[in-house]
Formats: C-alpha cells, structure tokens, sequence
C-alpha cells in the first residue's frame, strides 16, 4: 500500500522513552463470504493507497532474529496479516504487513466513533505499563519539519495523519513494547518501538487492527529492528486457512535449490520513493515468448518517477501501460473464451467468461518475469483469478506515470527475502500453507 501523504503537528503531552531489536511472524489468510468479484474490487480499491511516507533519521540496531504472530482476517480482503502483540501485558492483533510503507499503527482506544470496527479487542494505552508518548524531538518523530530545527516545547509530542490513496489513519506516536512470535519459545519482546497510536482513521483497514510498515524508513519494523533482512511465504490467494511464517533477522535465509537473486535497485529519489524496493524488471514472457516490450519500460527515471516495487499491501500488479497492453494481447491471443470486459464487476480489464461458475479455467502457460539475473515464473494461478463464472488477468494497467508494482497476488507461493544489507532480492517457489 502507499501513502499520498503525511501531515504532522505537534501537541503538548506527557512523556515516556525507547529502545529495539529481530522478528518472526505467522501469516495466514482467511476469506470471508464475500465473492470473487467483490473481493477483486476491494482489493483493486486498496490498491489506490500508493504510499509515501517520510525518511528519517536513521535509528535502532540489535541483531537477534525475533518473531511475532501474524494473520489475515479482512472480508473481502486482499491483504496478508500478521499477527503481533503490543504492550504490557502484550495484546495480539493482526496487522497489515506492508513493505510499501514504513509507519507501524495499531488503533487506540478512547476513539469513540472514528475507529474502525477491529477483530481484536482494542489496544488502551492506559492500560499498559509500557507506552509512552515519542517525544517530538526523538529521531523517529515525523514533526521534526513542524520543528525546523527549533528547541521542542516541553511535553512535545507529534499528531501525525497519513493519508493513502482511499484511506488515511491519525493519532499520535508512541513508543510500545511489541511481542513476536506464536509459540512461548520463540517468543521475543522489543522495548522502544515507536508506533502510531491511531485515534480516528477512514474504514479501509477491515480485518486488521493496524498496519506495521516494512520499508526501507527508518520508521519500519525492518529499520528499527535493525533486522538487516526478512523473508515471508504468502500462501496461496484462495487459501484462507493455512498460515507461514515471517521472519526478520539472521534466521531469515533461503536455502535450496531454485534461488533466484536480482539487486534492488535504489532511487534516486527522497521519501515516498526511497522507502519503496525497486526492481530491475527488464522483460515479460508468455511460455516461450518473449513479449515486444522495451527494455527500459520499467526504468526508474532520474526524477524518481516510473520503477517497478515489489510491494506485499498491494494486491493486483499494475504494469506501466506499453508493458501491460502486450500482456493483455499475448494473454487474448491464448484464450478461445469470449472476451469480456470485466472492468465493471471485477475491476479487471480483460475477463473471459467460463462456461458455467464451475467450470475449471483452461490450462496456460506460466508467464515469467525476466529480472536483472533473476527469472521469476508465475504459474497461471498466479496470474489470472477466476471467481463467479469470470475469469480475469490479474493485473492491471498503469497510466498515470505512477511507479508499477508487483503485488501480493503475483507473489502467492514463494518463498522470498529481502536482504536490505546486501540489497538484494531472493525468491523460490514454494508450498507455503503448513497445515
Ligand atoms: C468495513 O466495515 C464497514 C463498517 O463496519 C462496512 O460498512 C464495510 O462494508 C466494510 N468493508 C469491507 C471491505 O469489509
Ligand atoms: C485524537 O487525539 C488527539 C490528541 O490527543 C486529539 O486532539 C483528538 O481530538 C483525538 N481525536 C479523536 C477523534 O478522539
Ligand atoms: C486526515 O486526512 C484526510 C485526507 O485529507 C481527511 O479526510 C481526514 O479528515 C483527516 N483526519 C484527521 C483526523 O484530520
Ligand atoms: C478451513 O477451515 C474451515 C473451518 O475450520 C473448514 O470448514 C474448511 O473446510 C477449511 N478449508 C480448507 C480448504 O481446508
Ligand atoms: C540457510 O542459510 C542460512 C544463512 O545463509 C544458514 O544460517 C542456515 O543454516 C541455512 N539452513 C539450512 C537448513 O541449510
Ligand atoms: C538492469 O538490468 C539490465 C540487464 O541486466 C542491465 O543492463 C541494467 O544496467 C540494469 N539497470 C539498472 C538500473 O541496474
């Protein structure tokens, strides 16, 4: 996901202090009732929130690999969750897990009516003995531009207000213990994580609790962790029962054969920008073909415009517009169905229509993302989505010179690492559901 925007102001507030260090999270997906078109809406709505989010000051180091449940819960969702706890005596819930942005959020009580409804009980920093409020001054404040360098009044706090494309979420930053891992064993708690403490948000985070940022900012999970990398397993879209694991720090690693690694590449621009991870997307190919696509479609240009993230809060991948006509000629030219546009009911341009809601889809070969030394292929359930008697390409076209993404659906099914140290991007595919 992605933000537009983050205003901050500072407010007059009692104080408190910070610390950090490794995680581990369990993921799981879990639908609801919803159908499939519905669900491909919502996601496509979410998929607007292309972020921004500010670079601060760097800070936080630690090394231990820590771990934190994680879950997925939202009806209708497209979002993989997970499950971590906050304060003292820790309180689970699930958040969204997004390597486009970098705030960590979670609602606050008291909101009175401008909270959404959660499916975990509501976090009251009052309650614990741990929260306190992030001085305005810390380098993890995103006030330090409302300060402009100047002394910050006594009891300074920061009143942020993140808007994304559909959403926005406000409070105020806090610092919290978190608690990582399911199991007591891998159970790891990490004082001093500074954190939105959300009292009024829009209604676009169903099924979760929060959000926790994993991009490159020093407001990350990843950056105050100090994890150096993390690794996920998103399982399969249609799946809602399993869960895989989540790992930030030194155990998270991708052994065996069939890895694959490609250099993220850094932007040269600032914040949103810098917090995303770049890809060097150099071509497409439909089985054997080899799509007519330019190389250089997917560069990121000198003003930090164009690119290609890999992002796990977006659902469908968008395609920079000459990239995606290909696809959606090579992807028709394979299909005998009738063509429908399904733009309406599911969001998604090109759709065919089965013959009955049960009908399998045809077979298809997998398509395969050629990265700067690194080919990765995607299986046609990786590609398209079916659901009510439609059967959809699931990506989507990119026309506003905005950044293409590769999202969470082209993801499904593989094992990968984000080696933020050494830059890089492992991936294998894999069974993620451990049932
Ligand atoms: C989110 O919750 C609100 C209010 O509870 C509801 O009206 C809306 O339909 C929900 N959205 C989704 C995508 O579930
Ligand atoms: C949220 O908290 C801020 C700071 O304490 C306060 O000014 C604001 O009125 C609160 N908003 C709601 C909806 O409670
Ligand atoms: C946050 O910003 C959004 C978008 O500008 C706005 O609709 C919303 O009312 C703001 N919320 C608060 C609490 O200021
Ligand atoms: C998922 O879990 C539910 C409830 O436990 C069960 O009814 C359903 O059969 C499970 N689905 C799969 C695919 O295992
Ligand atoms: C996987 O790789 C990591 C680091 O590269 C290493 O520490 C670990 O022992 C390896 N695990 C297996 C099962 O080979
Ligand atoms: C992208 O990859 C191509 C092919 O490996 C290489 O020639 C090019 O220099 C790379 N671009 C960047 C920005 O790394």
């Amino acid at each position: 996901m992605a933000l537009l925007a983050v205003l901050a102001a500072l407010v007059c507030a009692t104080l408190a202090a910070t610390g950090a260090a490794g995680v581990r999270v369990e993921l799981t997906r879990i639908h609801s009732g919803v159908t499939a078109s519905q669900f491909v809406r919502d996601a496509l709505r979410r998929d607007t929130h292309r972020h921004n989010a500010r670079q601060l000051a760097a800070s936080g180091s630690g090394a231990a690999t820590v771990s934190a449940p994680t879950r997925k819960n939202s009806p209708g969702g497209g979002e993989y969750l997970m499950t971590l706890a906050i304060g003292t005596p820790p309180l689970s819930y699930p958040a969204i897990a997004d390597t486009g942005s970098d705030l960590i959020w979670t609602q606050c009580a008291p909101c009175g009516t401008q909270c959404f409804k959660q499916p975990a009980p509501l976090y009251n920093p009052a309650s614990s003995t741990t929260f306190g409020v992030l001085p305005c001054d810390s380098s993890l404040s995103i006030c330090a531009a409302a300060l402009a360098g100047a002394a910050p009044p006594p009891g300074c706090a920061c009143m942020y207000n993140q808007t994304y494309g559909t959403g926005w979420t406000a409070g105020v930053q806090g610092s919290e213990t978190f608690t990582f891992g399911a199991a007591a064993a891998d159970q790891a708690r990490v004082p001093g994580i500074a954190f939105g403490c959300s009292n009024a948000s829009s209604d676009d985070w169903n099924g979760s609790a929060g959000l926790v940022g994993l991009g490159r900012g020093a407001l990350s999970l990843v950056s105050q962790l100090g994890a150096g990398r993390f690794s996920y397993c998103l399982t399969p879209f249609q799946d809602t029962n399993s869960t895989s694991t989540l790992l930030l720090g030194p155990s998270a690693a991708l052994n065996g054969t069939g890895v694959r690694s490609t250099p993220f590449v850094a932007s040269p621009a600032k914040a949103p920008m810098s917090t995303y991870y770049y890809l060097n997307l150099t071509g497409i190919s439909l089985g054997t073909t080899a799509l007519p696509i330019s190389p250089n479609a997917f560069s990121l240009n000198a003003d930090g415009t164009g690119g290609l993230i890999i992002d796990s809060g977006t659902t469908i991948t968008s395609l920079v517009n000459a990239a995606y006509q290909q696809v959606r000629a090579a992807v028709k030219s394979l299909v005998t169905l009738p063509a429908i546009d399904g733009s309406d009911s599911t969001g998604l341009d090109l759709c065919f229509a089965l013959p009955s809601p049960t009908s399998a889809p045809p077979a298809m070969p997998s398509m395969t993302l050629h990265f700067d030394g690194a080919d990765m292929v995607l299986p046609a359930e990786s590609y398209m989505i079916s659901g009510s008697g439609v059967w959809c390409l699931a990506m989507r076209n990119q026309v506003d010179g905005a950044m293409s993404t590769l999202g969470n659906y082209q993801q499904q099914n593989m094992q990968i690492l984000y080696d933020v140290r050494k830059e890089t991007l492992s991936f294998a595919p894999a069974k993620c559901s451990k049932l």
